[in-house]
């Protein structure tokens, strides 16, 4: 059995293949970088078009001549995210399948993020983590849904990072290059935290950082240390009560801005203080990837999920809680 999981909710398009002994054999992406504005849609779009083909076929080539008789089902990031980018992604995936003959599922892209930390790290019954661009939320798996129980009251995080960065003049993704950036850091400037019981805001804390840069006479770099040592501490502070009013003893980080190492280092701190395990999975799977996708389908397969219609819409709004978890 083999399902191929297909991604294109932001800025990767990805592709994966997943057999039935659950293994990976490929995680192909291409995703889209800028020294300028960030992502602009339509920039992405054509970015997608120019790679969906060659990302597609280095995904099947494990599977040697005439892929398509291997393949069981086709399972595509039906939403959250982009509404172009996802309605692209779904037409490549859609095509494919009518042409297979095979059944086509949707995935949700912030619960594909959550069962792969969840199958990588063996995680039992963790708080989840889930920051991303577009998404901050604190989750716990109650019977057959994910629950929110604490979330941006704004932007996400990884939107604040990438915004600041642009601001600094600095490229897209910005998480990264934020952190190289503050690594030249020597002083902390004061910037406000906001932790309101387990959700946070994080405009405050970016109009702040604008503020300051405007007015000048601080050294960037200590601008981006100071950004994200309050954001980091503000997510760990809010996943520290979630642990302890639902009584867990995992924390996993799910999410493009789980590669942080400086947000790793805080979330296992943390979790040390209190006898329990910080979990995050390699960093190929954190951000947008097709082998989430893939492997959520191969569970929504085995779960007896029921295929999309070949017309099916984009969800570019569809929360995790709102999805019906069949899998255990
Ligand atoms: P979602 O729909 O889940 O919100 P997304 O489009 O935000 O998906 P992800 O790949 O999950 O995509 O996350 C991307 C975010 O992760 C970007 O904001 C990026 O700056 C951030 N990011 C990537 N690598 C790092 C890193 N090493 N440190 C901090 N942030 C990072
Ligand atoms: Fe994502």
């Amino acid at each position: 059995m083999h399902v191929l999981g297909i991604e294109s909710t932001a800025h990767t398009f990805g592709a994966s293949v997943v057999d039935g002994s659950f293994r990976f054999l490929s995680n192909e992406k291409a995703s889209f970088t800028s020294d300028g504005p960030g992502m602009v849609p339509r920039e992405v779009l054509r970015f997608h078009q120019a790679h969906a083909d060659s990302v597609l076929q280095s995904a099947l080539k494990p599977l040697g001549p005439h892929p398509e008789k291997k393949i069981d089902a086709i399972a595509v990031s039906q939403g959250p995210g982009i509404g172009t980018l996802l309605y692209e992604g779904l037409q490549v995936a859609a095509l494919l399948a009518a042409e297979w003959g095979v059944p086509l599922l949707g995935v949700n892209h912030a619960v594909a993020h959550l069962e792969i930390g969840r199958k990588e790290c063996k995680a039992k019954d963790p708080v989840y983590l889930y920051v991303s661009g577009g998404n901050t939320q604190l989750l716990v798996r109650q019977e057959d849904r994910y629950a929110v129980v604490g979330e941006t009251l704004d932007i996400g995080i990884g939107n604040l990072l990438d915004k600041s960065a642009r601001l600094l003049g600095l490229g897209f993704p910005g998480g990264p290059l934020l952190y190289e950036l503050s690594l030249k850091s020597q002083g902390f400037v004061e910037l406000p935290y906001t932790v309101k019981g387990m959700d946070v805001c994080f405009s405050g804390l970016y109009t702040a950082f604008k503020s300051r840069f405007e007015k000048g006479g601080v050294e960037d770099a200590d601008l981006a240390f100071s950004l994200q040592e309050i954001a980091f501490d503000m997510v760990c502070e809010a996943a520290e009560r979630a642990m302890a009013h639902f009584e867990k003893d995992e924390l996993l980080l799910a999410g493009g801005v789980a590669c942080s190492r400086i947000l790793q280092h805080k979330a296992k701190v943390m979790c040390e203080q209190r006898g329990a395990r910080m979990l995050v999975p390699e960093n190929k799977f954190l951000t947008d990837n097709g082998a989430m996708i893939a492997w959520n389908g191969l569970l929504a397969l085995k779960s007896g999920q029921t295929p999309l219609a070949q017309d099916a819409e984009a969800r570019p709004h569809w929360r995790a809680d709102d999805v019906d978890v069949l899998w255990v």
